[in-house]
């Protein structure tokens, strides 16, 4: 049986994920925390589940890619071409394996970090709300993000549907290949858009 996490686990759970993060990600990974559970408030999902979700999300993040390439192997994860050279990409296959060994983290947590990079169509409400807080948390700045933050707190589908064009343009821009995840995404999710 997985774990049951509390209010009262959380700071454990804070303090014994944190130092698998590089420091300067540490006030990333705490306002994902915040934003997540404000979400699942919102939108009623159990905030503590997104809390636990949000605490673990990029707990491998700091590996280069042959040490996520390691992880992969150990979990049997498989990979397609793109992942295969993108460490972005596979922390979040890796972080919630790593997650579930280390903390006994139930299957709603695991989905949520195993999609927080790139979506996919017809999410669960707690893998859109990782999604969204990952982008929108206090310490993201970047072009549109109030635009972004406004709809989580509208919508969560219009914002998913933002989220995955912003999110798509973004790798455009950077000239990286867009992972068919995302764009499958976007594809389920444009029609929320307004
Ligand atoms: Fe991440
Ligand atoms: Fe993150």
């Amino acid at each position: 049986m997985p774990a049951i996490f509390t209010a009262r686990d959380l700071p454990a759970l804070r303090k014994a994920a944190y130092p698998y993060l590089k420091k300067k990600r540490v006030k990333h990974v705490q306002g994902c925390e915040k934003e997540a559970y404000a979400i699942a408030l919102k939108y009623g999902a159990d905030p503590i589940q997104a809390s636990v979700a949000a605490i673990l999300h990029d707990i491998t993040k700091a590996l280069d890619l042959s040490n996520q390439l390691i992880l992969c192997s150990r979990y049997g994860i498989i990979c397609d071409d793109i992942e295969k050279n993108s460490a972005s990409l596979l922390h979040s296959k890796t972080g919630a394996c790593r997650a579930r060994e280390l903390f006994d983290i139930d299957q709603t947590v695991f989905d949520a970090i195993w999609w927080h990079t790139t979506g996919r169509p017809d999410m669960s409400l707690m893998e859109k709300v990782i999604y969204l807080a990952d982008y929108i948390e206090p310490t993201r700045d970047f072009e549109g993000i109030e635009k972004l933050r406004t709809a989580v707190y509208q919508d969560i589908d219009s914002a998913m549907a933002l989220g995955l064009k912003m999110s798509m343009e973004d790798v455009e821009q950077r000239g990286f290949p867009l992972h068919r995840n995302t764009a499958d995404a976007f594809e389920y999710y444009k029609e929320y858009l307004n």
